[in-house]
C-alpha cells in the first residue's frame, strides 16, 4: 500500500473534523478538535484503502469510537442490524468492531467469510454470565420453558436455545412465543424490563431469569435521573432496558440504540439525557446538532478496545491475523437460535 502524501492527510482530517467537530470527546470531555483529527487521519486513509484491497468490510457498533463509526466503518449500527448486515455481506472478509460475542453471531450467520474482531479477545459482562452447562442444568430443570437468549451470550449458549433476542425486538419475540414460561439468560435487569412490559401489553408469561448485568448500564440510577431533571428542567431522559428497572420506568424512554436515535430524530425537544454508553450519545449528537444531548458518561472498556491501529493491523495482515471461529456443530445450533429471531422479528 502506498503511504499517503501530507496533503492527502489534511484533506482527511478536515474531512473528519467536518464530521466530528459537534462530538464530545469523553476521555477530555472536549469537542473533537482539528489535532484530535490529523492525528487519526493516516490511520482512517490507510483503512479506507486497505479495506478496498482486500475485499473486507468493516462493521461497526455504535459503542465504538466516533473516528472507527464515522471515518472507516461501511455500516454502522445496533447488535440486530450488524448480524443483519453480515449475514448479507458478499465479500471475503469481515472486520467486525465490536465485542466477542457480536463477531462470533457474523461468523455463524456468515460461515464462509472470514471474520475478524480487531481486540480478539474483547468480551462482555453479560455474555460472560452463563455457560453452557448452566444452561443444560436450566434445561432439565425446567422442560417447559422456551429458552430465550439475549444477543449478548456465547455462541454455546445460543446453540442450546429456542431463539434469541436483542433489545429492538425483546418484547414483541417473548411476547409471541406460545410458552407460557420463559427462561430469559443472560441479563437479569432486562428480564425484569421483560416482565414489565409484558404485563402492561397484558401478556401473560412467567419470565424466569439467570445470569449477569451489564456492567456498564447496571451503574445507572434512579438519582441520576433525579439529578438531571431537577438540573435540566426540560430534558427528556432515555435509557437502554440493560439499566436497572427503576431506571427505565422513569425515563422518557427507555429502548435499544436504534430505538433511541429513532426517538430523539423523531421528537420536538431539545435536550436529552443518555443513560447509555459514550458512543450511542456520539452518535446521537452527530445526527441531531441541533439538540442538546448530556450524560452521565459511561464507556464500555471492552468496545473501545476497538481502535483504528489494530483495525489497521488486522487489514495490513489479513492472512495471518487470528479470525474468529465457532465450532460447526455449535455453530449449526446456534444458527437456528439466530434465525429464529431474524424470522420472528421480521413477522412484525
Ligand atoms: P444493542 O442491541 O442496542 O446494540 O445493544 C447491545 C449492547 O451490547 C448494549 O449494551
Ligand atoms: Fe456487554 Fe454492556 Fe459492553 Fe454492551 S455495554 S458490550 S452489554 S458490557
Amino acid at each position: 500500500m502506498r503511504e499517503s502524501t501530507s496533503a492527502q492527510i489534511e484533506e482527511e482530517a478536515q474531512r473528519l473534523y467536518g464530521l466530528l467537530g459537534n462530538v464530545t470527546d469523553f476521555k477530555t470531555g472536549c469537542k473533537y478538535t482539528l489535532e484530535h483529527c490529523r492525528a487519526a487521519a493516516p490511520l482512517t486513509l490507510a483503512a479506507n484503502n486497505l479495506k478496498k484491497e482486500n475485499d473486507a468490510v468493516i462493521l461497526a457498533h455504535y459503542y465504538c469510537a466516533p473516528e472507527i463509526v464515522y471515518g472507516v466503518a461501511d455500516f454502522k449500527g445496533d447488535s440486530y442490524a450488524l448480524a443483519k448486515k453480515a449475514a448479507e455481506f458478499d465479500g471475503r472478509n469481515i472486520i467486525f468492531c465490536g465485542v466477542y460475542f457480536m463477531a462470533q453471531t457474523a461468523k455463524i450467520v456468515n460461515p464462509n467469510k472470514r471474520v475478524y474482531l480487531p481486540p480478539i479477545s474483547a468480551g462482555c459482562s453479560l455474555a460472560d454470565g452463563i455457560d453452557a452447562e448452566t444452561v443444560s442444568e436450566l434445561k432439565n430443570k425446567y422442560p417447559a420453558a422456551a429458552f430465550v437468549c439475549y444477543i449478548n451470550s456465547t455462541a454455546e449458549v445460543k446453540a442450546l436455545c429456542d431463539v434469541c433476542v436483542t433489545s429492538s425486538n425483546v418484547y414483541d419475540i417473548t411476547a409471541a412465543l406460545p410458552n407460557r414460561q420463559i427462561v430469559f439468560i443472560p441479563d437479569l435487569f432486562m428480564a425484569d424490563n421483560i416482565r414489565a412490559e409484558l404485563k402492561k401489553r397484558g401478556v401473560d408469561k412467567e419470565i424466569l431469569s439467570f445470569g449477569a448485568t451489564c456492567c456498564v448500564h447496571d451503574k445507572y440510577t434512579v438519582r441520576d435521573v433525579e439529578e438531571l431533571r431537577a438540573a435540566h428542567p426540560l430534558v427528556k431522559i432515555i435509557s437502554h432496558p440493560e439499566c436497572p428497572l427503576a431506571v427505565c420506568e422513569i425515563s422518557d424512554y427507555c429502548g435499544s440504540t436504534s430505538g433511541m436515535l429513532d426517538y430523539v430524530k423523531k421528537s420536538d425537544a431539545k435536550e436529552f439525557a443518555v443513560l447509555s454508553e459514550d458512543g450511542i450519545v456520539n452518535s446521537l449528537e452527530l445526527e441531531n446538532p441541533s439538540k442538546k444531548f448530556y450524560a452521565v458518561s459511561r464507556a464500555c472498556a471492552q468496545m473501545k478496545r476497538n481502535t483504528l491501529n489494530n483495525i489497521v493491523g488486522v487489514l495490513k495482515n489479513i492472512d495471518t491475523a487470528p479470525q474468529v471461529e465457532v465450532s460447526c456443530d455449535t455453530a449449526q445450533k446456534a444458527r437456528k437460535c439466530i434465525d429464529n429471531m431474524f424470522k420472528m422479528a421480521g413477522k412484525k
